[in-house]
């Protein structure tokens, strides 16, 4: 940021919004101007259709993926999530209700990448739609986008129990998953919120703290760690606020970038 006063209203201002977004009630200076509202939830049409019909064998198997073009996004996007919603790979399928294969814009330039659905999630079949899900949204205004305009999906798709940190086996078998996701999307910055996302995607064994606020890489496409906005609503510190939107405008700010 310059020294320019104008700059500099237009930084505290923007990190008041953010305030006022993650719910601080104190600070309502005059010329804070409402957050924009969270867009609507709405499932688009296509996800909302395969998700009715998976397109699985009539025993639940993966439908064949040998004649698909790799030019042919959308009938891989298709493939894809039939294989999701079909998948027994390991036990968590056992218990679920739904799998959350993950929503938003295809096209997106950002995507969000949690841990795995909560009761919320699993209820519905769509990630992040609880309590950390709305602070979630919050935050994604807060960075000027709209839900829609972003990819949220999870390295796991099935509900742990009791939500519970995913094991290494679900993780394996899970995040194939994952990984053609960010392969079809291919896009600019990927945010890895909270722990298990950010191993996941970066193969390490550090923690969210010392991994969070430094861009990593992942395959080419670069990946933001930070907190899980869970964590943000059990943890709801100024230090903790200021890290997340530290994180997030360093995003902003590599998405600016042509
Ligand atoms: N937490 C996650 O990591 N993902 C969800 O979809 C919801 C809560």
């Amino acid at each position: 940021m310059s020294g320019n006063p104008s700059d500099v209203r237009q930084a505290v201002l923007a990190r008041l919004r953010f305030e006022q977004a993650l719910g601080l009630e104190c600070l309502r200076p005059r010329a804070l101007a409402p957050a924009p509202a969270p867009a609507a939830e709405t499932p688009q049409p296509e996800e909302a259709a395969t998700r009715r019909d998976p397109a699985a064998g009539p025993r639940g198997e993966p439908p064949a993926t040998a004649d698909l073009k790799p030019g042919d996004k959308a009938a891989r996007w298709k493939d894809l999530e039939a294989r999701a919603l079909a998948c027994t790979q390991c036990p968590l399928h056992q218990g679920r209700q739904h799998v959350v294969f993950g929503e938003g814009n295809r096209e997106a330039k950002l995507v969000f990448v949690g841990e795995g659905p909560g009761a919320d999630e699993d209820a519905t079949g769509r990630p992040f739609v609880g309590r950390a899900g709305q602070l979630l949204d919050k935050i994604i205004g807060a960075m000027g986008l709209a839900r829609e305009e972003v990819y949220i999906c999870n390295v796991l798709k099935c509900r742990p129990p009791g939500n519970r940190t995913p094991n290494p086996q679900e993780v394996a078998a899970c995040s194939p998953y994952l990984e053609e996701q960010l392969e079809l999307l291919a896009p600019k910055a990927i945010v890895a919120l909270g722990s298990p996302a950010a191993r996941t995607l970066l193969r390490t064994s550090e923690g969210i703290t010392r991994l969070r606020g430094r861009w990593m890489l992942y395959k080419g496409v670069r990946v933001m760690p930070t907190y899980h906005p869970a964590f943000v609503l059990r943890q709801y510190t100024k230090e903790v606020r200021k890290a997340v939107w530290d994180d997030m405008q360093l995003v902003v700010k590599h998405l600016a970038e042509a």
